[in-house]
């Protein structure tokens, strides 16, 4: 079994070797890092899923920022443990958190990454939204949560102004006494062996970073 949760601030040093191990190093160094600095996340969709021995094996986290001047939400880092891979938690995070996303009130949402893999979620090339140089146009992908919410949105992607509340750096929504349920769930694709779990595995297999 595995366990979904909303990311806690425990989870945070885990949550950030999890990405270092899966991107390239020098990920912050990315154009979408600026987008995120001294910004909150968005709490109740930062997921984090452990296997039944506590090991973390996959992380995603959103932050808000502005399309032409529109709250939208980025999607990203996502990263699944390289032991882990391809066995269907990245498709779980992706869907559960786009669900709580909807839930939560959120319209649309952008991300940069690969579009054969996040097309199988919806995405599709945003044409005239532009994230921070350098950032390869082809990457820049959209999905509406709510019926024709990127129609007639465009320009450059920009911070959103942090709150003007005291607090950390998380944000959590007027719902997120529905949304902080944890969730347990069997494997996506039938009995996975737990001994081939996180511990010990290979850092050999880093991306570009998200
Ligand atoms: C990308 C990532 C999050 C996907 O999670 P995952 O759990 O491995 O993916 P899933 O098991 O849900 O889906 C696997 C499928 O996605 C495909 N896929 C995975 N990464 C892909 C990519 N970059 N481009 C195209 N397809 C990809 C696999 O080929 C597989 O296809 P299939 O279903 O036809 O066999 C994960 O592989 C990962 O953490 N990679 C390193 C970090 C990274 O690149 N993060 C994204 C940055 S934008």
């Amino acid at each position: 079994m595995y366990e979904i949760c909303p990311e806690t601030a425990e989870d945070e040093y885990e949550v950030e070797a999890l990405y270092d191990l899966c991107f390239a190093p020098g990920r912050t160094a990315l154009s979408s890092y600026r987008l995120r600095e001294g910004v909150p996340r968005v709490a109740d969709l930062c997921l984090v899923l452990r296997d039944s021995a506590g090991i973390m094996l996959a992380a995603i986290r959103f932050w808000p920022v502005r399309v032409g001047g529109r709250r939208s939400l980025l999607l990203g880092p996502i990263a699944v443990h390289p032991t882990a891979q391809g066995e269907g938690l990245g498709g779980i995070l992706m869907r559960d958190s786009l669900l709580r996303a909807r839930a939560t009130g959120w319209d649309r949402v952008l991300l940069v990454g690969d579009a054969p893999y996040y097309s199988r979620f919806g995405f599709a090339r945003l044409d005239n939204v532009e994230m921070p140089p350098p950032t390869n146009p082809d990457r820049v992908l959209g999905l509406e949560l709510r019926e024709g919410a990127w129609r007639g949105i465009s320009g450059p992607v920009t911070r959103d102004a942090p709150p003007e509340r005291p607090g950390g750096l998380v944000e959590r929504g007027a719902a997120s006494h529905i949304q902080m349920a944890c969730q347990e769930l069997p494997h996506p694709r039938g009995a996975r062996n737990e001994h081939e779990s996180a511990a010990g595995a290979a850092s050999d297999q880093r991306s570009d970073g998200p």
